[in-house]
């Protein structure tokens, strides 16, 4: 009989999200030059794409306020794409005004978090997706999108998977080239991921379908592997487990880059990420928070 792994990618693309998502909810204040260093290092790790920052509204989110000179300072390696978040036409010029080449909008699969996240009813979100989609064609940028709550709502609670499929089919229709799933307060277990990929393969081809969990309970790692059988092989990440967002409530860190990384490289899952190195970047932003680092690989290879 076959391996139940016997048919799992043998690649994986990890989307480093720790400059934005990892700092967005940080309470210390980072100097921007930390920053930098901080994506050149993951840069330098090997990581193929790097989330940089947010051009969303500085009071909104205090930390990313100076996205312009952090987007304007780094090293940009050859091959390393290095997509930042855009919620509007305003945060699209301010992204295009500081040389961003790849943008990510964001939306919910709930209409309460899609409310207190974008200030924003979900079609309006869509409605506000489609200038700043048009612009980024037609400077030939790549586009992704986030569905958040996909897996359970801070507010609703249960979010049924025909609403994360009709917000995932309809930002396809707007030209999107990729969706991240969003388990935006770590609720998830394999089987429900199972589900919901099936569901929504039906409709986007998993070359385009990315998985975003956070580890709010500590199931991140097994819900990676419930998608990677189910064909998945776009996993977001955050080094050292940094990471919340603001307007969901007990949203604890990303999936931790670090314990991805150990966990496919022991699967013999390619990704051309240098894990100690994760460790170095993650050594270097550690100093400037007020808590430890999450991630269970890092807290081993640096006690
Ligand atoms: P709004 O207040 O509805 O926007 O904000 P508005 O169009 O009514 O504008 C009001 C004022 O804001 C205006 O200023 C605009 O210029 C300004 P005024 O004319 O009054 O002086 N403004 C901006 N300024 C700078 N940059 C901008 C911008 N837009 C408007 N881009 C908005 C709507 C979405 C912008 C706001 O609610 C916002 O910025 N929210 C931030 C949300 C956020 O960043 N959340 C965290 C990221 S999402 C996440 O973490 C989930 C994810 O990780 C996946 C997962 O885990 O599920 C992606
Ligand atoms: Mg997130």
């Amino acid at each position: 009989m076959a391996s139940a792994f016997a048919s799992l990618p043998n690649r994986v693309t990890v989307v480093e999200v720790g400059p934005r998502d990892g700092l967005q909810n940080e309470s210390a204040s980072i100097p921007t030059a930390v920053k930098v260093a901080f994506v050149n290092a993951l840069s330098e790790a090997g990581l193929p794409v790097i989330e940089v920052t947010s051009f969303v509204r500085p009071d909104a989110i205090p930390q990313l306020a100076d996205a312009e000179d952090v987007m304007r300072e780094i090293e940009r390696r050859p091959g390393v794409r290095y997509p930042v978040l855009v919620p509007n036409l305003r945060g699209f010029e301010r992204a295009l005004g500081a040389g961003v080449h790849e943008i990510a909008v964001f939306t919910a699969a709930s209409e309460t978090f899609a409310a207190r996240n974008i200030n924003a009813t979900i079609a309006e979100s869509l409605e506000r997706f489609k200038p700043v989609i048009e612009r980024a064609k037609t400077q030939q940028m790549r586009v992704r999108a986030y569905v958040s709550t996909c897996f359970g709502c801070p507010y609703e609670g249960e979010v049924k998977p025909q609403a994360v499929l009709e917000v995932a089919g309809e930002l396809i229709d707007l030209g999107v080239d990729e969706i991240s799933l969003g388990d935006t307060i770590g609720v998830a277990t394999p089987r429900q991921v199972a589900d919901l990929c099936q569901l929504v393969l039906r409709r986007i081809d998993s070359g385009r379908l990315a998985l975003h969990f956070h580890d709010t309970r500590g199931t991140a790692l097994a819900n990676v592997v419930a998608g990677l059988q189910s064909g998945i092989a776009i996993f977001d990440a955050s080094a050292g487990g940094l990471g919340g967002c603001p307007y969901a409530p007990g949203a604890a860190g990303n999936l931790a880059t670090e314990d991805l990384i150990y966990m496919l490289d022991g699967m013999g899952i390619g990704t051309g990420v240098n894990l100690d190195r994760v460790v170095q970047a993650s050594l270097l932003i550690a100093g400037h928070l007020d808590h430890g680092l999450t991630s269970k690989y890092f807290q081993a290879a640096t006690s």
